[in-house]
């Protein structure tokens, strides 16, 4: 779709349109909506950003304003028509052009080998080419595109028919409003595929939810498809969805022909079922890179094909094993005969095409007791049920309490102490219990009673009706006092290793430690004779609260522990201000004029300044030498030394974490890539590194750096 020559010209494009408001409004109208496409095109669909957001929001302003001065100048396919004003009624129940079918499964090698032996006998040859690629776990669509432009987005539905959810689909920034399709003579294509979210779009988004004292979202996949139905778009477009399209099930052609690239395709005819195929597009593959040059976000980066099933079930074994390494969540791969006359040949049942079968990665899903129902008081005094269950195995881990989020949450899945529950893990996602097993019981289940008071302080729980938590008010709750100060010292607050939780927990015992400011206060002599605090751990312990002096604002304002205040939010107070004492004379209305502060985080960061004794700590935090100014105000990681620049990790690292160098690494400005391609500018390898740093080598255009190599490069940001 892009060539080297259209990106530099683009990226220009995009710097000159930032600088100036220059030339004819319908010239510049064209150029925004280019360069815009291209973001989205380079940040959804390639994973690799070219603009900040804050350059993208000018650009997007800038369309926007000059479409409001000539509104004979908007088009459908405009970036601004993503965006829907009001709310959705209702979705409307359309049917599908070719009926939605699924996936028959496999879950070893000889499943594979024996599908292998089934597939050669419907083809009747040996000589089969099968495409793999990823099973994505999200939700299912059908889009239709009629003369180039996206007209329908439907859900899977039953299979036969979906729910029309369009508008909410055209909030989805890797989804083209339209392409083109006409210049190849397609007049109509149905083409099917997954919406996905990133894992970390998801776990900040959740992270945000919890800060804002609603339950997280269970899994991706649920994220994604809860989100398709939405009633209001624009929260459809603030939730960053993603998508991915692996199957072209019809199209008709335009009559008469019209004239062909190099691409060409046969008349009025189906892909699937259907007789004649396109001419050079006769194979799987060969459709999804197409589509993939015309700005389509298909799998073509991750698909591989063999002529053998070994090599299938080699790669197969092989993939599981990096399965946490692409940014969606992926429950296995799928195989596919490549060849479209082959496909038509072998056919489908009601259920699955047989020319498909899914390789289903290990479950992240097991069965369990629920023993018990423990409550938790957080630190903002929310009391959370977590469900003690009996241990259980999980993609690699133990798994043996589970939190239940709220009361809320236990009431609606119906469960009780003593229930079969199903417990689910994917990929870095917390575990959660999908739903007890009803079927299960014997009648000695019980319900699970939720405490009218605090177990910590026994003080009355209240709940506010908007609320989903019961919370504990008494601010000299001690388990909040000892939450408080946790938080403060955690890894995405102030970073002070050496005071875990279990530490801070038994220095508020001894009443070494009873509120934040009190870390820098610590009478040492206390801690000798202490076990597990000889002078090496203490003198650690020492040099990292001093450490913590020079943290950036942001980690402090998020360390404060301000309701509703997660990291983000955090980053965009600390920018504002050049002094945290500057938001003691900010009124509600000016904060929510920062991005993304609503009335409700307004009030809240307003309420916090005001009170005495959060001042009261600000000040003996100021005392202590702890950093509270902002010297780079304004600034945004985009204007970051390695702003631009893309990192990948690979190998095993010795001298540093991988998720702190990443995060080193978005903090000054840069991104990560998943994997190796001619868009990756740096690849750091630690030991054993494998067909990554094969890959690189051969591209020849990525610098390659030894862990040291990288350090010197962040200098200074490793504590
Ligand atoms: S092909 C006739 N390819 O998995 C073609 N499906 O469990 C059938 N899925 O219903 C679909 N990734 O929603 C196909 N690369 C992929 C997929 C994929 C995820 C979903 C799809 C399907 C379900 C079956």
């Amino acid at each position: 779709m892009y060539t080297a020559q259209d990106e530099k010209r683009l990226y220009e494009q995009a710097k000159h349109l930032l600088k100036q408001n220059a030339g004819k409004a319908a010239d510049t109208i064209v150029q925004l909506r280019e360069v815009i496409n291209y973001a989205d095109w380079k940040y959804y669909v390639q994973n690799d950003p070219t603009l900040s957001d804050s350059e993208y929001d000018g650009l997007y302003k800038q369309l926007k304003n000059l479409e409001e001065k000539h509104p004979e100048l908007i088009t459908a396919d405009s970036p601004t028509q993503r965006v829907a004003k009001g709310l959705s009624e209702r979705f409307p129940t359309v049917s599908h052009l070719v009926p939605m079918l699924s996936l028959d499964n496999t879950y070893n090698a000889d499943d594979l080998t024996d599908w292998d032996r089934r597939c050669r006998e419907l083809a009747e040859t040996d000589d089969i080419e099968y495409c793999v690629e990823p099973k994505y776990d999200g939700a299912g669509i059908s889009l239709i595109y009629d003369d180039g432009a996206l007209t329908r987005g439907a859900t899977r539905g039953d299979g036969v028919m979906g729910e029309d959810v369009t508008t909410n689909i055209r909030q989805i920034r890797a989804i083209p409003l339209s392409a083109e399709l006409m210049k190849y003579g397609v007049k109509q294509i149905e083409i099917r595929g997954e919406i996905v979210i990133h894992k970390k779009v998801f776990d900040a988004f959740n992270k945000q939810r919890v800060a804002e004292g609603l339950s997280p979202l269970a899994n991706p996949r649920n994220a994604a498809s809860g989100t398709l139905r939405i009633l209001d778009p624009s929260e459809v477009r603030k939730r960053g969805l993603n998508s991915i399209l692996y199957h072209v099930s019809s199209y008709t052609m335009t009559s008469p022909r019209p004239s062909f690239d190099k691409l060409t395709m046969t008349e009025e005819r189906e892909v699937l079922p259907g007789s004649e195929h396109p001419k050079e597009l006769d194979t799987h593959y060969d459709t999804l890179k197409w589509l993939y040059s015309l700005g389509f976000p298909t799998p073509a980066p991750d698909m591989k094909v063999f002529k053998h099933v070994d090599d299938v079930i080699r790669y197969c074994h092989e993939f599981e094993g990096r399965r946490d390494d692409l940014p969606f969540e992926v429950d296995g791969l799928v195989i596919k005969v490549n060849d479209f006359a082959m496909q038509e040949k072998m056919g489908s049942t009601s259920h699955h095409p047989r020319w498909a079968v899914a390789y289903k990665f290990k479950a992240r899903q097991a069965t369990s007791k629920l023993v018990d129902v423990e409550f938790q008081v957080g630190r903002t005094g929310a009391i959370t049920p977590v469900a003690k269950i009996e241990p259980v195995h999980i993609g690699g881990v133990t798994v043996t309490s589970v939190s239940l989020f709220n009361e809320d949450v236990i009431r609606e899945k119906d469960l009780r102490i003593g229930d079969t529950v199903l417990v689910e893990r994917a990929g870095d996602v917390i575990p959660y219990i999908v739903k007890p097993l009803a079927e299960l019981r014997d009648g000695t289940e019980m319900e699970i009673k939720f405490p009218t008071h605090c177990p910590a302080c026994e003080s009355q729980l209240e709940r506010q009706p908007e609320e989903a938590a019961w919370r504990c008010i008494n601010i000299n709750c001690p388990v909040q006092l000892v939450e408080h100060i946790i938080h403060y010292v955690s890894k995405d607050a102030m970073d002070i290793r050496g005071l875990g939780a279990a530490n801070v927990q038994k220095f508020y015992d001894l009443e070494i430690l009873k509120d934040i400011p009190g870390i820098y206060r610590i009478d040492w002599n206390k801690l000798k004779g202490l076990e597990g605090f000889g002078e090496k751990s203490i003198t650690n312990l020492q040099q990292a609260i001093e450490q913590s002096k020079k943290q950036p604002l942001n980690r402090v304002i998020f360390g404060l522990g301000i309701r509703f205040v997660g990291e983000t939010t955090a980053k965009t107070l600390a920018n504002a201000a050049s002094d945290i004492r500057e938001f003691y004379t900010w009124d509600a209305g000016r904060f929510a004029t920062l991005e993304d502060i609503g009335p409700k985080v307004a009030t809240s960061v307003v309420d916090f300044f005001a009170r005495e004794e959060n001042r009261d700590v600000i000040k003996k935090l100021d005392e202590a030498g702890v950093n509270l100014l902002n010297e780079h105000k304004g600034q945004t990681a985009a204007d970051g030394e390695l702003a631009g620049k893309t990192f990948l990790f690979t190998g095993t690292l010795s001298h540093f974490k991988r998720s702190d160098a990443e995060k080193i690494v978005e903090d000054k400005g840069g991104s990560i890539l998943g994997g190796v391609s001619a868009k990756l500018n740096y690849l750091v390898v630690g030991e054993d590194a494998g067909s990554k740093l094969e890959k690189a080598k051969k591209l020849g255009t990525v610098n390659i750096l030894t862990e040291q190599e990288f350090l010197k490069l962040v200098e200074g940001d490793f504590a």
